[in-house]
């Protein structure tokens, strides 16, 4: 048996839209043994949505990684446990690709690096930002060139700071939320969101995480996304007043996520009650940064 561990991520950090993700210390564990035919089962979060049938996004995902290579994927019994809160913008589906493509490539012995292995992941999931994070850990910050070949910058991130992630119970589809977002906007805008992301990401490496505070402003998605979030404002101010240094969507949502250094879980109280006086219900998980990315837990 081979056995594997993907970690969830954050997308976005505000102003990197479709280009910064960050791995968070909550796992999806993939484990894959010959079978006569595919058989998939899943235990832990969301296990009632996620498909046991060919369509499964992680055998998806597996089918096109063995299609790469060039070899033919054996029938597998896949078992997946889930420990990704899954109410949406923590990047599961990032996770489950990410981790299928690395999970074929130890079944095939492919070969495949984890540069490899994200052009593969970005090929299925359009964009970078989650697959890096789940793949390589900790900060990723991501580029096209010319060629639409994506290029990853990895970086490992110090123990002080934390993600507190609060989850309303309710989804929020992907591609609604992106299909809301403007084509074109405004060049004071676009400014807006290079000033941000160039500051959060400086301010990340030389561990500067006061600086959180003025540097995850941005104007090319939220306000859009804000709108599919009954609360989002009260939830906001509740997690600045119990002491975040910053407020942001996490992905696409609508889990929303505060960075910290202290006060984590009074930040966490405050999120779950501002958005229940809101109507509500909701989870919310003191993270901290994860700086390995996906790997082998056991093989053969
Ligand atoms: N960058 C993506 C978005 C993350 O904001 O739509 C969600 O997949």
């Amino acid at each position: 048996m081979i056995s594997i561990k993907v970690p969830c991520s954050t997308s976005n950090l505000g102003p990197g839209f479709d280009t910064l993700g960050l791995a968070l210390d909550r796992y999806l564990h993939l484990s894959a043994e010959e079978a006569e035919q595919l058989r998939i089962t899943v235990e832990g979060n969301g296990r009632e949505h996620i498909a046991t049938d060919a369509t499964n996004l992680v055998h998806q995902a597996m089918v096109i990684t063995a299609q790469k290579l060039g070899k033919p994927l054996p029938a597998l019994h896949l078992h997946l446990k889930n420990g990704i809160p899954a109410y949406g913008g923590l990047g599961g589906s990032g996770a489950a690709i990410a981790g299928g493509v690395f999970l074929a490539n130890e079944v095939l012995e492919g070969g495949l690096s984890k540069d490899d292995m994200l052009d593969v992941a970005v090929g299925i999931e359009g964009h970078p930002d989650n697959v890096s994070a789940a793949l390589f850990g900790g900060l990723t910050i991501n580029c096209f060139d010319a060629q639409r070949k994506v290029h990853c910058t990895s970086v490992r991130i110090g123990t002080a700071l934390s993600v507190v992630a609060c989850s309303p119970h309710f989804q929020v589809q992907t591609k609604e939320a992106r299909k809301i977002l403007p084509q074109q906007v405004p060049l004071k805008d676009a400014v807006t969101n290079i000033e941000n992301a160039a500051s959060l990401v400086a301010a990340m490496m030389n561990g500067n995480y006061e600086a959180l505070r003025y540097v995850t402003a941005e104007r090319l998605h939220e306000q859009y996304r804000a709108t599919l979030i009954p609360g989002y404002a009260d939830v906001k101010n509740a997690a600045l007043e119990a002491g975040a240094l910053s407020f942001n969507i996490s992905g696409a949502g609508p889990t929303v996520f505060a960075f910290a250094t202290a006060d984590q879980q009074r930040i966490a109280d405050a999120m779950v009650t501002a958005f229940r006086k809101n109507g509500q219900a909701a989870t919310a998980e003191v993270m901290a940064v994860e700086n390995t990315g996906a790997q082998l837990v056991t093989s053969r």
